[in-house]
């Protein structure tokens, strides 16, 4: 199946990250969000992060009024109707996905792929909520969408091997590297990413070392280029909270339990590097 024209649904951080890498890769972008304003918001992000590429000589100033002419933004559901592949990047809420995918599943074409950018829901049940569940699959880019290569691509219990492939072809042509997830709780990345700081943040907990002590061992000695709490702080620890949370009710298994100390410090609202304060402060 050919894909000229993508509909991305959601203009915050990621959703205007992956605008911006499909309408540098020649695709006719359509981009969804709620408000004028947050749509604009995002058109100016896109153009400040495509003036970085041009000086890092990655995109041409042409290059870039010509991705920006691909990309047309409304306040209507609709206007993605004639997209071939919709990708999803609303907030990682079950209830707003859900509502969200039965609309999109009446208003796009049969043959339309929709695609959930969710970095922790089932995507078997996203597709469930639609009548086409052979074509829903995960689309997990990373953040920040325009460096960093790997997009897991997660198949639900249902998808077909053609939206599989067709998505496959999908991560090639947006020179970024789709790996084969099957659909568990956490896929790969975050199953294996997020017990590592939960398991550096009961070291903290148990007073078997200081934060900077725990990021010290994990870059110097097993060369991470950032300790796992300093990521946490990034990556804001409500976010690890709930990526825990799935994991523990998913597997049922305790060995996902949240630690302690995270559950009170996103009680306290110190989620890191967004509320100033975290395992670090960054005031
Ligand atoms: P965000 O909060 O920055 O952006 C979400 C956007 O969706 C907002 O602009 C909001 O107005 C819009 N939105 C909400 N409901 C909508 C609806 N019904 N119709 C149209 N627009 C709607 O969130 P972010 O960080 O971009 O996350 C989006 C998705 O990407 C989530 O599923 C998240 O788990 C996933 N993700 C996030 C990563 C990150 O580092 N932030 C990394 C990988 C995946």
């Amino acid at each position: 199946m050919e894909i000229m024209n993508v509909g991305v649904i959601g203009a915050g951080t990621m959703g205007n990250g992956i605008a911006h890498v499909f309408a540098a890769r020649g695709f006719n972008v359509v981009l969804v969000d709620t408000t004028r304003e947050i749509l604009d918001r995002a058109l100016s992000t896109i153009s400040i992060n495509m003036d970085r590429q041009i000086k890092k000589q990655v995109l041409t100033e042409e290059e870039k009024k010509a991705a920006l002419a691909r990309i047309a933004t409304s306040t209507d559901l609709a206007a993605v109707k004639a997209a071939d592949v919709v990708v999803e990047a609303v907030y990682e809420s079950l209830k707003t996905k859900l509502e969200l995918l039965p609309r999109l599943d009446q208003l796009c074409r049969q043959k339309t792929i929709l695609a959930s950018n969710t970095s922790s829901l089932p995507i078997t049940q996203l597709a469930g909520a639609t009548r086409r569940p052979d074509r829903v699959i995960g689309m997990h880019f990373m953040n920040p969408v325009p460096m960093i290569k790997l997009v897991e691509v997660i198949r639900g219990y249902a998808t077909s091997d053609e939206t599989f492939h067709t998505i496959q072809n999908l991560c090639n042509a947006l020179d970024k590297t789709g790996v084969e997830v099957h659909d568990y709780p956490g896929f790969v990345g975050n199953r294996l990413l997020m017990p590592m700081i939960n398991e550096a943040i009961f070291v903290v907990y148990e007073g078997a070392a200081t934060p900077e002590a725990v990021d010290t061992v994990m870059k110097l000695g097993m060369n991470h280029p950032m300790g796992p709490l300093h990521l946490a702080d990034f990556i804001g620890l409500d976010v690890c909270l709930a990526i825990m949370e799935v994991l523990y009710e998913g597997f049922a298994d305790a060995k996902y339990r949240p630690c302690p100390l995270l559950r009170k410090m996103v009680h306290a609202g110190h989620l890191g590097r967004k509320t100033g304060r975290g395992f670090y402060g960054y005031e």
